[in-house]
């Protein structure tokens, strides 16, 4: 069977299966979305993008965008980065403030959110708010080439007025002195970096740079894409991600508004969308349809 077919399968055994999972309604503006939608895009290394099922709807990218924000801040600081936050899964919830008093502030790793703040924060060293958004956003549509790419205000509104976690955490984060930038301005620049809107096709191609694709353009080094999709491997499903390397074997990095970019190193970008959440905050169906990919093309790094 080709991988085409593959696809147009999947999507008819996901919405015959149907089980979507919840929206996340914290940010309320996610909360109205119809959980019983799907689709799936796989860049591939010659330049082809294979879609099935709503591959062209615009999503909230959430935190897939700290993939993108890591990558500029690589590409900036590089190593000191790490002196700021770790590497390491934290094995809690991706908005826990648990471990900041016990480990003095320092993140255990720059997908959770206390550590996707600090990355922004350095974002902002010598940038305005508008300016670090503007660097962010020109790498996603550096990486896809797809100037359309835009920031979705009405959702970045919705989660500055009721994000008081991230808001607790920008604080606490600022007491221990891991914060240089006023609080304000790192949760504003946050809350639009995770509004970024985009399709699957979009976000797959966007992906290329990651997976280093012979087709991406060269915007990432070999070095920082190994890095990056470590950190994937291990954190970007947050306390699910051993169960999603068990599952799929790939790195991966999910977000709330059910959007997940998967990389298959040198072979694949993938992106998938589907807005139920399961009790991690990961794309139920779309967890799903990345571990039955797996299983046909057996792109597990493993
Ligand atoms: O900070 C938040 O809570 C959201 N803007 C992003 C969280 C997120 O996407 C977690 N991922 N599954």
């Amino acid at each position: 069977m080709s991988l085409d077919q593959f696809l147009q399968d999947l999507d008819r055994d996901i919405r015959d299966r149907a089980e979507w999972g919840a929206v996340a309604d914290y940010i309320p503006e996610l909360g109205r979305i119809d959980p019983a939608q799907f689709g799936i895009a796989v860049a591939l290394a010659d330049g082809q993008v294979l879609t099935a099922g709503q591959a062209r709807t615009g999503f909230s990218i959430q935190s897939v965008s700290k993939v993108f924000a890591l990558a500029c801040v690589l590409g900036r600081i590089g190593e000191q980065l790490w002196l700021r936050v770790g590497r390491e899964p934290s094995g809690d919830r991706f908005d826990s403030i648990l471990l900041l008093e016990q480990e003095k502030g320092r993140p255990r790793n720059p997908f959770i959110n206390a550590g996707a703040l600090v990355v922004t924060d350095e974002m902002l060293t010598g940038r305005s708010p508008q300016q670090a958004l503007a660097e962010v956003l020109g790498f996603v549509r550096a990486a896809a080439g797809d100037d359309a790419i835009h920031i979705d205000k009405a959702v970045a509104r919705s989660e500055a007025r009721t994000g008081h976690r991230n808001t607790a955490l920008a604080h606490y984060l600022r007491s221990f002195g891991n914060l240089k930038a006023p609080p304000d301005h790192v949760l504003g620049t946050y809350v639009h970096q995770c509004a970024i809107e985009m399709s699957c096709v979009q976000l797959a191609r966007a992906g290329r740079v990651i997976a280093g694709l012979d087709c991406a353009p060269t915007l990432l080094s070999k070095v920082k894409q190994r890095r990056i999709n470590a950190l994937m491997m291990t954190c970007g499903q947050y306390d699910g991600s051993g169960n999603f390397a068990f599952r799929v074997g790939m790195p991966a990095k999910s977000g709330v508004g059910g959007g997940l970019l998967v990389i298959a190193p040198g072979k694949a970008s993938i992106a998938i969308w589907s807005p139920g959440l399961d009790g991690w905050g990961n794309s139920q169906m779309g967890t799903l349809a990345a571990e039955r990919l797996a299983e046909f093309t057996g792109w597990s790094v493993f």
